[in-house]
């Protein structure tokens, strides 16, 4: 494979970013955020999470978001769903994809999930087949692929054989979380080629935190294995509560100026990018986390 010549940015930061924020953001500011970043021009959101509020309080409110929510012509507003519960919430909220969780690592799994990898799987039995029956669009994410906040080093085999697990369950894109941020260049290009040699380039996708501030050089090592779609989260937001020491992602607007200084196109206007991660970063009441974003100013 070669550089795609596009790529599609998913935008997580209304989920990943706002989730492990301390105070509570209100859905009218998670509404102005997920407007901004159509203004912006991303098509791919994922605008919150069904999962149970004892768990993540931050993501109580996305049943109401979901009502609110003005929907574009073009963009998709995705939803981040642990169980039929919360796939019977997205699809009553009427979302028009939804993403499913698993880990590599079965500590993480417990931590994240309360349940081990096989009992995850189970759990995503029926969301799958409640699925296909509404026409309804899954992705998947492999969380810990490149380390796990307690089990250390993960194996790559076991991220490569859960991917292709999570495809022939029926998901039609497969993301790869270093939810720690902690891989490096050569260990995230190696996984990707393997990962590869399960589910084709063409439906995975790069997460990756930037705990370790490695989050631009490892995406920058994979492109050339033809990465087309990459999550990234304006200001650099986002963490996982059940990932000690997690930081935010790779900020949106560091990852639109990388691409297009190597002439790949993202569809997305830097500067309104940036416009969005200072609006949600006032909110927050802190500064950015994206050097583009400060350099811009
Ligand atoms: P549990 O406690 O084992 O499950 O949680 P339960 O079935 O016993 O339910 C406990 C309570 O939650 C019950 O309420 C249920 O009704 C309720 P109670 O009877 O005690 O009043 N409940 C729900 N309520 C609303 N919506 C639901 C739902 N499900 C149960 N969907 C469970 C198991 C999976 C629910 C829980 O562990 C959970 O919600 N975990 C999610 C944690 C989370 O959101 N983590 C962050 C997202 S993953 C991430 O960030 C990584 C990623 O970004 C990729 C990367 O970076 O690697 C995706
Ligand atoms: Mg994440």
């Amino acid at each position: 494979m070669s550089m795609a010549s596009k790529i599609r940015i998913v935008e997580v930061s209304p989920r990943d970013g706002l989730q492990n924020e301390a105070g509570l953001v209100s859905v009218a500011d998670k509404l102005a955020l997920i407007a901004a970043l159509a203004d912006a021009g991303v098509q791919t959101i994922e605008a919150g999470s069904f999962v149970a509020p004892k768990w993540v309080p931050q993501m109580a409110g996305t049943d109401e978001l979901f009502a609110r929510l003005q929907r574009r012509p073009g963009v998709v507003y995705q939803a981040l769903v642990p169980n039929l519960r919360g796939f019977e919430r997205a699809v009553a909220a009427g979302v028009q994809e939804v993403a499913v969780f698993a880990a590599a690592s079965e500590s993480f799994a417990r931590k994240n999930t309360n349940a081990s990898i096989a009992e995850v799987l189970e759990r995503f039995a029926p969301v799958f087949a409640g699925a296909r029956t509404a026409g309804i669009p899954v992705r998947g994410y492999v969380s810990c692929v490149l380390g796990c906040p307690y089990e250390g080093e993960v194996a790559p085999q076991a991220v490569a054989g859960l991917a292709r697990r999570l495809l022939d369950m029926g998901c039609y894109e497969i993301s790869l979380g270093d939810t720690i941020g902690v891989g490096t260049p050569a260990a995230a290009r190696a996984l990707v080629q393997l990962v590869a040699e399960q589910v084709p380039v063409a439906q995975l996708a790069l997460h990756f935190h930037d705990t370790y501030g490695q989050a631009l050089a490892n995406i920058h090592a994979c492109l050339d294995l033809g990465v087309g779609v990459i999550d990234s989260a304006v200001a650099g937001l986002g963490g996982c509560p059940y990932a000690r020491g997690a930081s935010g992602n790779v900020a949106t607007e560091d990852v639109v100026y990388m691409l297009h200084g190597m002439g790949i196109d993202t569809g997305l206007d830097l500067a309104r990018l940036a416009a969005a991660g200072r609006q949600i970063s006032q909110v927050l009441g802190r500064a950015t986390q994206s050097r583009v974003a400060r350099a811009l100013g």
